[in-house]
């Protein structure tokens, strides 16, 4: 079947095999945080620290995804998707971190990924999503070494139990997040604010991602590994040379401090250069540990929601000029740089601009420059200011507008011959939005929180019929790509 669209029929197919999905991770909808030998993550005590999320909100229930998980396969089973991705919880496993096994924990995504496999769902297992062993964390964290170690033996208990229901393993989210927001701008768990600890957790992590590889290719024949990044298009607001370089800068910061070791197997020299006088930083990398980073690898998730438009702080005053609005502040001040909205371009309740077109130069770029490894977009979706109307319904246009746009821009990238194998939709359910709590929505299913209540919304129409069909309705407006 060809993938081809043109501009008189608005029909674009998809590849035959392609694989539509879902997307939830452990902390943000399971609850049930002390149930069943659970040990306490990074983010128990982060969000029961007053002034770190909003509203004082907090995981303890959540979507209580963990006593509602047949309702929640059965609206994947509704939905159609041929895949689901979930994460792992480590404190449920490995509660202490390192040391002994909780099968209380292993034995709830046993019965997860058996309850996708009897509905025809090919799990999408990933082993961490944030919620680090806070035992951990006390002992560095991602900052030191021995997380990395320890990670890599919760990896093989996890591949041991699951190894024979599970294909398909992504060993990290967003490890960008992990490191940077966690340990550099402080505005998630664990809440440091150090660019030194964050440019070596940004290097633990990685090493972690390179010592689980192997461990999962000789624990479970035919696995397929891959691990997800938090990748962005990063316009200069100008073509002045300190904007281009602004915009270099964020680029090393947010994509090519992980695409280069993963793909070229060295950290890019320019991020090297810039992050020389912090401490630990990049001192902690050892000989070796490129070799485990770059090892080859089956897949490349990817995570897209907006592009950034930044320019050098010193240009702040040009910008406004040329009618941008610029931010006040970044939160990374060594990156010097200031981002730059355009009055008039739609954004979502978070606030990110919505520019479908960057999902489509980034995946080609990472074509040209990183890998024609198969590619799955691991999250893509929007946050807007749902409510129930007065009918009980959920019209979420704007949303199904956001991914009917995305969905093309994927499908344009395929049409230029990018391997983008699947699609996985942020997310099933509205939940906990780290920092941002329960204020920010973005799922295909409204949950009223007080009650545990699952609403499909109209997104979750409109996917279904997507997947069903296999096709989007799209006509490029001119000049939008
Ligand atoms: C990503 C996270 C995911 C979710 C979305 C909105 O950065 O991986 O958990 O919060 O953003």
């Amino acid at each position: 079947m060809s993938t081809s669209s043109n501009h008189s029929d608005p029909t674009r197919h998809f590849p035959p095999d392609f694989l539509w999905g879902a997307a939830t991770a452990s902390y943000q909808i399971e609850g049930a945080t002390t149930a069943e030998g659970r040990g306490p993550s990074i983010w128990d005590t982060f969000s029961h620290t007053p002034g770190r999320v909003m509203n004082g909100d907090n995981g303890d229930i959540a979507c209580d995804h963990y006593h509602h998980m047949d309702e929640d396969l059965d609206l994947l089973a509704n939905l159609g998707v041929h895949a689901y991705r979930f994460s792992v919880a480590w404190p449920r496993v490995i509660p202490d971190g390192t040391g002994a096994v909780n099968q209380s924990g292993l034995d709830f995504y046993r019965r997860l990924v058996d309850g996708l496999r009897q509905r025809d769902i090919e799990p999408t297992l990933t082993l961490y999503h944030w919620d680090l062993p806070q035992s951990l964390e006390d002992r560095g964290g991602w900052v030191a070494r021995e997380t990395a170690e320890a990670y890599a033996v919760y990896v093989e208990a996890v591949a041991q139990a699951l190894g024979d229901g599970v294909e398909r393993w992504i060993t990290l989210n967003e490890p960008w997040c992990s490191s940077w927001l966690g340990y550099g701008s402080g505005h998630h768990a664990p809440g440091h604010h150090d660019i030194g600890m964050a440019a070596a957790a940004n290097h633990h992590l990685l090493l972690a991602h390179g010592l689980a590889a192997p461990i999962l290719r000789d624990t479970i024949r035919g696995a397929k590994v891959g691990i997800t990044l938090n990748l962005s298009d990063h316009r200069p607001g100008s073509d002045d040379e300190l904007d281009l370089a602004a915009a270099r800068r964020a680029d090393g910061n947010l994509n090519r401090l992980f695409l280069e070791p993963i793909f070229h197997g060295h950290y890019p020299e320019d991020m090297l250069e810039h992050y020389s006088n912090v401490s630990p930083g990049f001192s902690v990398v050892r000989d070796g540990d490129l070799d485990l980073i770059s090892s080859p690898l089956d897949f490349l998730g990817v995570n897209y929601y907006s592009p950034a438009t930044v320019v050098d702080e010193s240009r702040a005053t040009q910008a406004r000029m040329a009618g941008y609005i610029v931010a006040t502040g970044d939160q990374f001040p060594d990156l010097r740089l200031r981002g730059l909205e355009t009055p008039g371009r739609d954004r979502t309740s978070m606030d990110w601009e919505i520019q479908a077109a960057g999902l489509t130069a980034l995946l080609v770029r990472i074509r040209d420059e990183y890998t024609g490894l198969p590619i799955y977009i691991t999250e893509n979706g929007a946050a807007f200011n749902d409510y129930v109307d007065p009918n009980g319904r959920v019209l979420d246009f704007n949303r199904v507008a956001y991914l009917r746009e995305h969905i093309s821009a994927m499908h344009d990238a395929i049409d230029t011959g990018v391997n983008v194998q699947g699609y996985f939709v942020w997310s099933l359910l509205d939940n906990f939005e780290w920092a941002f709590g329960y204020s920010q929505r973005f799922g295909i299913v409204w949950v009223d929180f007080p009650t545990g209540a699952r609403l499909p919304k109209e997104s979750f129409r409109w996917y279904r019929d997507a997947i069903a069909s296999n096709t989007v309705q799209y006509a490029r407006s001119p000049g939008s790509h």
